[in-house]
């Protein structure tokens, strides 16, 4: 049987959004639930400025309250050097720089245009490959921007080969707003996989308007094996007003379940942490 990836992103992309301050520990018995359902990576948190996203102020108390279990790789956000520093420092295996398709996006998301934001990762790329520290990369906006409206898909193709030129050994796609359509989707990764091939790249799909699922589907006709997703459908972005969570681990988990793929995930226990994450949200 095939076998699709699945990329948790809960604790950080799902609940980064949240209004109410989440404690420490609520964070910290989510991710050690979600590391008893056979993930190989999950991430954890931001190592971000708490001015700007006050959800995350505590990424190194949850980094030093976790369980960590081997064969999984706990990974974190960092926007800049003091991000890197702090996240090396708590121990994060594998740290992940986030640019944006689009300038408005970017302007929000990181008070820079495209290019300020690229320089400012050069430094993490550079520290993290002597650190041994391994770097993921984002691209968001990958088909609608909040800000610009349509983005033209070589934006991002191009955003996506300097990220793998600085040495990300992946990059997910992100589609932030929710509201690509497999259509978008395919004309964008078409764009991409002129630069990257499909074996790095994620697939990283919010759930706005109900098509998700569908854009998984363009992904995997484009040869993607890798999502990202959180438990409970947990998220939103700050910077990308009308957004709505991550598409749901359950639900990407039972779809290439039907569509024959493997995920190698423990079922029961991603119901347990959907469950707990509804009750962190609030909305259970
Ligand atoms: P800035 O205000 O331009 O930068 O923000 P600054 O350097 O002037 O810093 C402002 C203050 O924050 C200073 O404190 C810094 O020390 C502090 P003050 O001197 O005023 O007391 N600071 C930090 N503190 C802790 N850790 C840090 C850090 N950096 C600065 N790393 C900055 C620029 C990039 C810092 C800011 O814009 C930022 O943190 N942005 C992050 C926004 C964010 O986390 N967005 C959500 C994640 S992206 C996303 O969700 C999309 C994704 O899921 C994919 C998709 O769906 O598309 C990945
Ligand atoms: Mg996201």
């Amino acid at each position: 049987m095939s076998r699709v990836e699945i990329f948790e992103v809960g604790p950080r992309d799902g609940l980064q959004n949240e209004k109410r301050l989440i404690p420490a520990a609520e964070k910290i018995a989510l991710v050690d639930l979600l590391s008893q359902a056979r993930f190989r990576r999950i991430e954890v948190t931001s190592f971000v400025s708490p001015k700007w996203v006050p959800q995350m102020a505590d990424a190194a108390e949850v980094m030093a309250g976790i369980t960590r279990r081997p064969g999984i790789r706990y990974a974190v956000l960092t926007p800049n050097l003091k991000g890197y520093e702090a996240a090396k420092a708590a121990g994060a295996d594998e740290v992940a720089i986030f640019a944006s398709a689009s300038e408005g996006f970017s302007r929000a998301n990181l008070n820079a245009s495209i290019a300020e934001s690229l320089e400012r990762f050069a430094p993490i790329a550079k520290a993290a490959r002597e650190d041994g520290i391994l770097l993921r990369g984002y691209v968001s906006v990958v088909t609608d921007c909040p800000f610009d409206g349509a983005v033209p898909p070589g934006n991002v193709a191009r955003v996506a080969a300097r990220l793998r030129d600085m040495g990300c050994y992946e990059v997910s796609l992100g589609e932030t707003l929710g509201q690509g359509r497999p259509e978008t989707v395919d004309a964008m990764l078409a764009a991409v996989l002129n630069e990257l091939p499909a074996e790095n790249l994620s697939g990283h799909f919010h759930d706005t308007a109900g098509r998700a699922l569908q854009n998984i589907d363009a992904s995997l006709a484009r040869g993607l094996r890798v999502f990202d997703a959180a438990v409970g459908g947990l998220g939103g972005c700050p910077y990308a007003p009308g957004a709505a969570g991550n598409v749901a681990t359950e639900k990407v988990a039972a779809h290439l379940a039907g569509l024959g793929y493997e995920t190698g995930l423990d079922m029961a226990v991603i119901d347990r942490a959907a469950a707990m994450a509804q009750t962190i949200r609030g909305s259970a």
